[in-house]
């Protein structure tokens, strides 16, 4: 049975693809920062999990990540990238921490991420990632600035890694969702009950993320998928 490593996963989308993914019968890596929530999620799910907490933005240990899998005796077959954070601040009162906090997440971590997911002794010929971006990533809304920008990277990202690591077949997707139901927009505060009640469920990308994963998507790669109609 296939192994993925999902980063985000004590909440929102990264928590509904663990839940959906061990419904599926894959075997689940869990990375995030809130281990009392991580163990929420793995109590949830039918198979035994393993839970790796760890924060993204320390750059510079991201290969201890993947050292624990080998530890665990497990080689990867997909890796999904779903930690982030938002940030809704109009140019003129941005925030350069917050800036490079958003831009470590959600593009120097999913490179790095990338870089070693992709060796041999980590991960097996024929594997998938799949990153969550978002519609952000075209989409270029006021307040959106460094958020549209990140999400832009990771997904010129996923292009180039799509032709870098095709020699072993390993294919490199994205999904742009539109608004989901999450605690990253329930927590904005500014949204009313109708536009959260309009928003997706995170079952819907979860969909999504198992075909990316699955054989049944062999021949698609580079592809950057809108979700949300
Ligand atoms: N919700 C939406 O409307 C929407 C739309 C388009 C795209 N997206 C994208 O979908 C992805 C998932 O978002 P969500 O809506 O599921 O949000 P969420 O419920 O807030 O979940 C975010 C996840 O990211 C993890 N995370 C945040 N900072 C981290 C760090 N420094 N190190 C490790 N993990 C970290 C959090 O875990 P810990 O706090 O435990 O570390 C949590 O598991 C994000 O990339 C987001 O940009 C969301």
């Amino acid at each position: 049975m296939k192994t993925i490593l999902v980063t985000g996963a004590s909440s929102g989308i990264g928590a509904e693809t663990v839940r959906y993914l061990s419904k599926c019968g894959y075997n689940i890596v869990m990375v995030a920062r809130n281990i009392e929530r991580l163990k929420e999620v793995a109590f949830q799910v039918d198979k035994d999990s393993l839970i790796i907490p760890y924060d993204l933005r320390d750059l510079s240990s991201i290969e201890t990540i993947f050292k624990k899998c080998e530890e665990n005796e497990l080689v990867l077959d997909g890796m999904v990238h779903a930690a982030g954070i938002v940030q809704d601040t109009p140019i003129r009162t941005n925030d350069i921490e917050i800036m490079q906090e958003v831009t470590t997440i959600h593009y120097y971590a999913f490179v790095e991420l990338s870089k070693y997911f992709s060796k041999k002794r980590y991960s097996n010929d024929g594997s998938s990632i799949v990153a969550i971006s978002s519609m952000a990533s075209v989409l270029h809304e006021k307040g959106m600035c460094t958020y549209s920008a990140a999400k832009s990277a990771m997904d010129a990202a996923v292009g180039v890694m799509s032709k870098e690591f095709c020699n072993r077949s390993i294919r490199v997707n994205s999904i742009l969702p539109r608004m989901v139901n999450t605690p990253m927009i329930t927590n904005l505060g500014y949204l009313d009950s109708n536009s959260v009640k309009e928003a997706l469920d995170p079952i819907q990308i979860a969909y999504l993320v198992e075909f990316l994963l699955s054989d049944k998507s062999k021949h698609i790669t580079n592809a950057h998928i809108p979700v949300g109609g």
